[in-house]
């Protein structure tokens, strides 16, 4: 943990970098309330990385001198270092993670040090760092994904045959292959997947240059600085460059539909292992204990993750309020940005993490689901369709098979279990090869299309999953 001191300043004038117009010091409340430093020396790395790249644009213009470049340079990354080991003392009284460094800087160094904030503010120099900060993190974070993928894909694979009931309105529907369910998982991941990468463009535009809010008067190089710093280009506007959360907004938006998306899974896994469904197991190392009830294994991650998608839904909405009512250009109230941002990348990561760890280490019981599969007529669909390739219209098929599927709940059989008489009384169209239908195997191997669930379609899904993963 990094040092704070939490005094406040003596005189305005010795501490404060903006102290040189007043007349008498902060309020003691008022300079804790308004500093930031509690949570913005988050963003140390990435203020010191555009500050190098700053001076060293500077320099390139004449702006700064070779001597005063170097010990720039090296103040800067004797800093860092500092920063990482949690040695450096930020101060309250400093309020932000950009004085601190540049006090400290100067402290080092001396007057070059006082040269650095030339033809910059703070305000194109926070907007910088955040998207320095979260361009790292998207790619953490699709790495994440990548490998939650790749523990689906694994599933779904060793699981391509083994048979479930699939639900709508939480009934049994119809048949369906458990590495089918899992690829559908997977290909919610992959729109997450993308949507990141494509909102990762619109966090790679550099705003530096745009100083407060309307350029300098400096002849800077943005370009340059755009690309020691790897964005892709300056940004067009300077009053947009300081003062656009889009990127940060766009980002929660994606990270909701992330959480939105593991809840889902969330929700499924703990109905799939509880005792009235019994579908999978989940190894204990996953699960926790009650205090109370010695027999309760409890499926606390995937209850957890389903938790914490709320608070990441919150953290969206707090950026969209925050941003509502601003005028052009930049506002204090930016500075709310920063703990939603960081919470959501933290949320995420710890979720995505939690399944990427989980996910390849379930297991199915395959005796439970094909019991639940038998219960509830999953295979009636199959029987109108038989009905209509001997001829039926669709609508007459329906209704027969109904009336079957009444007979059945009468007599507490599954159609699979009807004599080849009980079910002629319902159609005389209804042959011996009927039963090639009704049984769960022959159900979804029928459905061999693309996007089927039949063995087949889920193992030609995985194989071209498995081609786009090992690109990443
Ligand atoms: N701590 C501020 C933030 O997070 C940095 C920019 C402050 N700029 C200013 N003019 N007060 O947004």
């Amino acid at each position: 943990m990094a040092k704070t001191t939490l005094e406040t300043s003596t005189k305005a004038s010795e501490n404060k970098l903006w102290g040189g117009r007043f007349a008498e010091d902060t309020d003691a409340f008022v300079e804790a309330f308004t500093a930031s430093i509690l949570f913005d020396q988050r963003l140390a790395d990435q203020d010191i990385e555009g500050s190098v790249a700053h001076a060293r644009m500077l320099h390139k213009v004449g702006i700064l001198n070779d001597q005063e470049l170097a010990d720039i340079q090296e103040g800067l990354a004797a800093i860092k270092v500092q920063a990482a080991a949690g040695e450096l003392e930020w101060s309250v009284a400093l309020e932000d993670v950009h004085m601190n460094i540049e006090a400290r800087l100067t402290d080092r160094i001396g007057i070059a040090g006082k040269k650095l904030h030339t033809g910059r503010s703070r305000n194109d120099q926070i907007a910088t760092d955040i998207r320095l900060w979260l361009r790292e993190q998207v790619d953490l974070i699709v790495s994440e994904i990548t490998r939650l993928q790749q523990g689906l894909v694994e599933l779904a694979e060793r699981e391509a045959h083994t048979i479930l009931p699939g639900f709508t309105h939480l009934q049994v529907a119809q048949p369906i292959t458990f590495g089918h369910h899992m690829m559908a998982w997977y290909e919610m991941l992959e729109r997450d997947y993308e949507r990141l990468l494509d909102c990762r463009k619109r966090i790679n535009i550099m705003p530096l240059g745009s100083a407060a809010l309307a350029g300098t008067s400096y002849p800077i190089d943005r370009d340059f600085t755009a690309e020691l710093l790897h964005f892709d280009r300056p940004s067009r506007n300077s009053l947009d460059g300081v003062s656009d959360r889009d990127f940060a907004i766009e980002f929660t938006s994606a990270a909701s539909l992330i959480m939105m998306h593991l809840s889902r899974f969330s929700e499924e896994l703990v109905l799939w292992t509880s005792a009235q469904f019994d579908f999978i197991n989940l190894p204990d190392r996953f699960c926790t204990g009650s205090s109370i009830m010695p027999q309760k294994k409890n499926p606390d991650v995937p209850e957890l993750v389903r938790g914490k998608s709320g608070r990441v839904y919150g953290h969206l909405f707090s950026l969209m309020t925050l941003m509502k009512s601003q005028p052009l250009a930049y506002n204090k109230d930016n500075q709310e940005d920063k703990e939603p941002l960081f919470d959501t990348v933290d949320t995420l990561l710890g979720c995505l993490r939690a399944y990427g760890d989980m996910m390849p280490h379930v297991e199915t019981k395959p005796e439970s689901m094909r019991r639940a599969a038998m219960q509830g007529f999953a295979t009636a669909t199959d029987l109108a369709d038989y009905l209509v390739c001997k001829g039926m219209p669709f609508r007459d098929a329906h209704e027969v098979v109904g009336k079957a599927v009444a007979h059945g709940v009468q007599t507490g059989k599954d159609l699979s279990e009807m004599a080849l008489e009980e079910l002629q009384q319902f159609s005389g169209a209804i042959t011996d090869d009927v039963f090639d239908v009704l049984t769960l195997e022959g159900s979804v191997a029928a459905r061999n299309h693309v996007g089927g669930t039949a063995p087949e379609q889920v193992l030609l899904q995985v194989a071209a999953a498995k081609t786009v993963l090992v690109t990443r």
